[in-house]
């Protein structure tokens, strides 16, 4: 893995030290030529005339099945979305629900996971299960406590794969164990994992799962995508509706509705530059490979805990243990707010990080591009904060 190069491929290496891959990810040129070009191409050779129109149609093709083959599952089991929140929302709202049903989710769980669980409650009178969650707790903590909270109303897991708080990685397979067996679905939210640590949805045995392509994937704003496992894509009904959610329709109110494709859940216009952009993102991945990039950001950040945690005024918050870490690090400073550590980390360092309100603290991302030296001068750079 040639790591230079691949800091060439990204101008913002070159300018700044980029640790916020996990709100948002800077792209490689190749993205963002990928969608220059396509942008270009169809303002140039005119938006609706046939070669554009037809090859649009094959960019969004083609974004599909580069999600599916990221992901490990058929094309027809995904749908690109505007981003993670986006597909969370098809799901959570598409599923029916009956006054009492249970969802499980956790209180330090990002708002794209509880607000949608909130509505449901005050739409459908669903009860939701709120467990407590800490960044120290082990597999077996999580997997008791849902195990105590499920129910014979318990109808969904909702939870993110890595919680974005503190990195902390979900034990999914010991959920799984507990799940299945009881016919409770599992939404999960990958907003922190495509592009960051190596997926396989078959092997996680999961019914749905949401990914951005704007932070690990290093893809544009705007789009994601979306699986439903094939055997349920029928019992999500699309809420927000256009031509793609019928099969046949005419102007006295008859109608197909489209229901087993995941068609049914894309409006009309979509953007073929944003696709075309989240295809080069994931091809780049690819290439370097998934378990290559999740080793690199989790021994990045393992260099970064260890070094964080020599300098005395500063304590750790991520997990230690490897197989509840990955690229995310958070950490706090005694004495100096978060919101200032990020400030005068970007006024006095040029190194963005980002603060997380829910456990007042500061989280670095180390991704693929990132550098021991980079992490150096992070830790030299708190060090100075501290004294
Ligand atoms: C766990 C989690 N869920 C959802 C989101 C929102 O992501 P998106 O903008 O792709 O909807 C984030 C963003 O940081 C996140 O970390």
């Amino acid at each position: 893995m040639d790591i230079d190069w691949i800091r060439k491929q990204i101008p913002a290496c070159q300018r700044m030290i980029y640790m916020n891959t996990g709100w948002s990810g800077p792209s490689p040129k190749s993205v963002v030529e990928a969608v220059k070009d396509r942008l270009e191409y169809e303002s140039y050779e005119g938006p609706t005339t046939r070669p554009v129109y037809e090859s649009g149609r094959k960019v969004q093709q083609m974004a599909r099945d580069a999600a599916a083959s990221l992901l490990n599952v058929t094309t027809e089991e995904i749908t690109l979305t505007q981003c993670t929140t986006d597909g969370l929302n098809i799901v959570v709202n598409g599923l029916t629900w009956s006054e009492g049903d249970e969802v499980i989710t956790f209180g330090l769980e990002h708002s794209s996971v509880l607000v949608p669980s909130f509505h449901l409650q005050e739409r459908h009178g669903v009860r939701i299960r709120v467990l407590g969650l800490h960044p120290d707790d082990s597999q077996e903590d999580i997997l008791s406590r849902v195990g105590e909270a499920i129910t014979d109303r318990t109808r969904l897991l909702f939870f993110s794969h890595i919680q974005y708080t503190c990195g902390l990685r979900m034990p999914i397979e010991g959920l799984r164990g507990l799940t299945k067996p009881r016919g409770i679905w599992m939404l999960i939210d990958g907003a922190q994992t495509a592009g960051h640590i190596a997926l396989d949805l078959r092997a996680l045995d999961c019914e749905f799962y949401s990914i951005p392509g704007q932070k690990w994937l290093l893809g544009p704003d705007g789009v994601g995508a979306l699986y439903i496992r094939g055997d349920l894509i029928s019992s999500v009904t699309p809420t927000r509706v256009s031509g793609r959610a019928v099969l046949s329709y005419d102007d006295q109110g008859r109608f197909e509705p489209n229901v087993s494709s995941m068609d049914k859940f894309q409006l009309t216009t979509a953007s073929s530059p944003l696709a075309a952009g989240f295809t080069e993102a994931v091809r780049l991945h690819q290439e370097v490979g998934a378990e290559a990039v999740e080793q690199r950001a989790l021994s990045l950040s393992k260099h970064l805990k260890e070094t964080l945690s020599e300098v005395s005024g500063v304590s750790v918050v991520s997990p230690r243990e490897d197989s509840l870490s990955c690229g995310l690090t958070s950490f706090q400073v005694q004495g100096v707010e978060p919101d200032d550590v990020v400030a005068r980390l970007w006024d006095d360092h040029r190194i963005v990080v980002r603060q997380v309100r829910e456990l007042s603290c500061v989280r670095a991302s180390t991704h693929l591009f990132n550098t021991e030296e980079e992490v150096n001068k992070l830790a030299a750079a708190v060090k100075g904060l501290v004294s």
